[in-house]
């Protein structure tokens, strides 16, 4: 793969955060309210990113990085219904005038998971106005960080959300098996990312619009049935939804963590979520997205390691299963790790470690990887001439 360039210069190499996750501080979500009656672990102050942001992108340029993906926290910006915090607005203004200083490229994204309070209180997604609620947010939010950012991702992952929500009841709103709300959902996100794109386009053509989708790469070892089983699923979990959205996206983000072969008897290792370590399956998952004929920016691929064991060569893996998917053809535009640094994993709090920066949630100490140094050696011997 070294041998012949393969990267454009123009990949964007970097890694990924979304707000609640690292931030810390955020108290008016549907998340810290879950915390608050035990149901979810509580966030409190996170990685502290929101005040320590500059010297988490200093450490991000030290490693190499030209890009960068994070979320703007929806339940800052818009506290309540119809009011906007301009204060918060400068805030990420900021955060963008940072990034652009050290040569980073910002990879936004405008909702990942979590709903200001107001917003879920009263209904949230089965809100019959949530696409408009919503796109009113994403358009205020594009307007205001104008030339700041060109790149947006509306919804992170809708059919992950809707599935932790709605059917296993382990993320708010906390249904279980709710089936019928799992679809109305689904179709409100769908017609949320629509409504927005088409008013974003509409007044800002020049705004490259994305939306990104957790891919688990379906695939077969090619008996008939199985491969039946891979088309199935891969039906059900990416293209229906694909299929609606993809006329209204500049681009496709790819999130991907697993593959799931059918019929194949291998053992692999696990990462410390418990999930295969199969890197190179992101090939896969790159070539069931690439039916859309969309650029693809990976937003997120990465592992929990807490020992820093396998991260190295999981990042390795990932890069190579990238390389061949472009010299395919696939229209692959960047990478970013997730996640920069540890934070908070959702249900399971502050313990999984997906980060190339681990965190010391006591002191707020930061330590660079091991492997984020390999991560930084790899990009620099991509970017050779
Ligand atoms: C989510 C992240 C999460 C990561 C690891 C993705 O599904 O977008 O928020 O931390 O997976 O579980």
């Amino acid at each position: 793969m070294h041998e012949k360039k393969i990267f454009p210069d123009t990949f964007l190499w970097g890694a990924a955060t979304s707000s609640y996750q690292v931030e810390g501080g955020i108290e008016n979500t549907d998340w810290a309210q879950g915390a608050r009656e035990g149901k979810v672990p509580l966030c409190g102050t996170a990685c502290d990113h929101y005040n320590r942001y500059e010297q988490d992108f200093d450490i991000a340029k030290s490693l190499g990085h030209n890009a960068h993906r994070f979320s703007i926290e929806w339940s800052r910006i818009e506290p309540e219904e119809g009011k906007f915090d301009e204060q918060e607005i400068e805030h990420y203004r900021e955060v963008l005038r940072a990034l652009h200083a050290r040569g980073i490229y910002p990879l936004v994204t405008l909702w990942h998971f979590w709903l200001p309070l107001w917003f879920s209180r009263s209904g949230g997604w089965e809100r019959k106005d949530a696409p408009e609620v919503f796109a009113r947010y994403c358009t205020y939010v594009v307007e205001q960080f104008g030339d700041l950012c060109d790149n947006y991702a509306t919804i992170n992952e809708p059919m992950v959300f809707t599935g932790f929500g709605y059917i296993r009841g382990k993320w708010p709103p906390f249904y279980k098996n709710s089936f019928l709300k799992y679809f109305k959902v689904t179709l409100q996100l769908i017609r949320g990312h629509i409504f927005s794109y088409k008013n974003l386009k509409a007044k800002h053509p020049e705004m490259k619009i994305g939306i990104v989708k957790h891919t688990v790469a379906f695939s077969s070892n090619g008996n008939p049935f199985n491969v039946f089983f891979a088309w199935l699923f891969n039906l059900g979990w990416t293209h229906l939804f694909m299929r609606r959205v993809c006329e209204y996206a500049d681009w496709i983000g790819l999130n991907y963590y697993n593959r799931k072969i059918f019929g194949d008897t291998r053992v692999l290792g696990k990462t410390d979520m418990g999930w295969n370590i199969d890197p190179k399956g992101i090939y896969d998952a790159l070539h069931i997205l690439w039916k859309y004929k969309k650029p693809i920016y990976i937003a997120e691929a990465g592992c929990a390691d807490a020992h820093d064991r396998f991260r190295a060569d999981y990042i390795r893996d990932t890069v190579e299963g990238i390389g061949e998917a472009l010299q395919d053809g696939v229209d692959v535009r960047g990478y970013c790790y997730w996640s920069l640094l540890d934070n908070y994993e959702l249900a399971e709090g502050f313990e999984k470690r997906f980060g190339l920066v681990e965190v010391n949630f006591d002191t707020q100490e930061r330590t660079i990887r091991p492997s984020a140094f390999v991560y930084r050696d790899l990009i620099k011997s991509l970017q050779q001439p």
